[in-house]
């Protein structure tokens, strides 16, 4: 059954660790480079011993030739063992799963404003990537607590890409919530499209902000997965479509679904 789900087997090709608690892994896996879309993920086996027996998911951050990208932050046993792996170790990956960002969707030439709260900023760099592609106008804003939490911000300057950051205690860029820079930003550059991925507090928070000022939202949800492709039902997720509200997988189903299909408070 595995196999039918694109099992694979990837060896890391480059290891990248970025201040205490971020590592950027690549990976060879052709077939996972040539199938992915921007907000898909892959589902990984961090250990080959018994335990952590369920694989974690994450991102695809970016591609390159025959390579995928993961960046990820250690936060539990998972993270921690994969944080320990070396360059031409072999790892088990399933992929590429979930709907990711609707890229198809007119995006062309449009101004698109990606926010990313700490680790959430993973899959937004293969987003900004592939918009630029299509001569979108990409800005990003990117959040966390301390400098520490937006270890990217050199990479993307480094790579002209144009960032706008904030940290909670005012370390770096603007002092407060990502959602509070962009709040303040976005009339002098009204985006026609945001894409988020962060904390379901901060995702929150951007769903009233694209209510109010009526611009449609794609949020990238996390949620705690068993399986990763629709076998488990443990990543459910109220939806509402057509005012009818149902549980959905965002492994399937998402991880991306429009802002205002989202229900919060139940
Ligand atoms: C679709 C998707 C894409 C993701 N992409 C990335 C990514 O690109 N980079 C990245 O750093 N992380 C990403 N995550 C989150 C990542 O999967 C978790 O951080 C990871 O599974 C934690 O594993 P662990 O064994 O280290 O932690 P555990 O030891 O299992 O748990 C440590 C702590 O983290 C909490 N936790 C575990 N999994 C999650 C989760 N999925 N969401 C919220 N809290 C969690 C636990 O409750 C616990 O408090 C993604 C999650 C999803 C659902
Ligand atoms: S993680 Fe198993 S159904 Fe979504």
């Amino acid at each position: 059954m595995l196999s039918m789900l694109k099992n694979h087997t990837g060896k890391i090709t480059r290891k990248e660790i970025w201040g205490d608690d971020y590592f950027l892994l690549s990976l060879e896996a052709p077939d996972i480079s040539r199938e992915s879309q921007p907000g898909q993920f892959v589902m990984v086996r961090t250990s080959t011993d018994p335990y952590p027996l369920l694989r974690r998911p994450f991102s695809i951050h970016g591609r390159n030739g025959s390579h995928i990208d993961i960046f990820f932050q250690k936060t539990g046993i998972g993270t921690s063992l994969l944080s320990q792996k070396q360059k031409g170790d072999p790892l088990e990956i399933l992929g590429p799963l979930g709907n990711g960002f609707l890229l198809e969707d007119g995006t062309e030439s449009k101004k698109v404003s990606l926010i990313g709260g700490g680790r959430g900023i993973a899959p937004l760099y293969f987003l900004a990537q592939e918009l630029n592609k299509n001569q979108s106008k990409v800005r990003i804003f990117y959040g966390g607590r301390s400098s520490k939490d937006i270890p990217l911000l050199s990479k993307f300057k480094k790579e002209n890409i144009e960032t706008l950051c904030s940290t909670e205690d005012g370390s770096t860029g603007f002092q407060g919530l990502v959602t509070e820079l962009f709040e303040q930003e976005m009339n002098s550059e009204p985006p026609s499209l945001i894409c988020a991925c962060g904390p379901d507090g901060m995702l929150k928070k951007v769903s009233q902000i694209s209510e109010k000022n009526h611009i449609p939202a794609e949020l990238s949800l996390e949620s705690i997965m068993g399986c990763g492709f629709g076998a488990c039902w443990g990543c459910v997720k109220k939806i509402k479509k057509e005012n009818i509200k149902q549980w959905q997988k965002i492994c399937e189903e998402g991880p991306v679904f429009w802002a205002h299909e989202i229900v919060w408070d139940e």
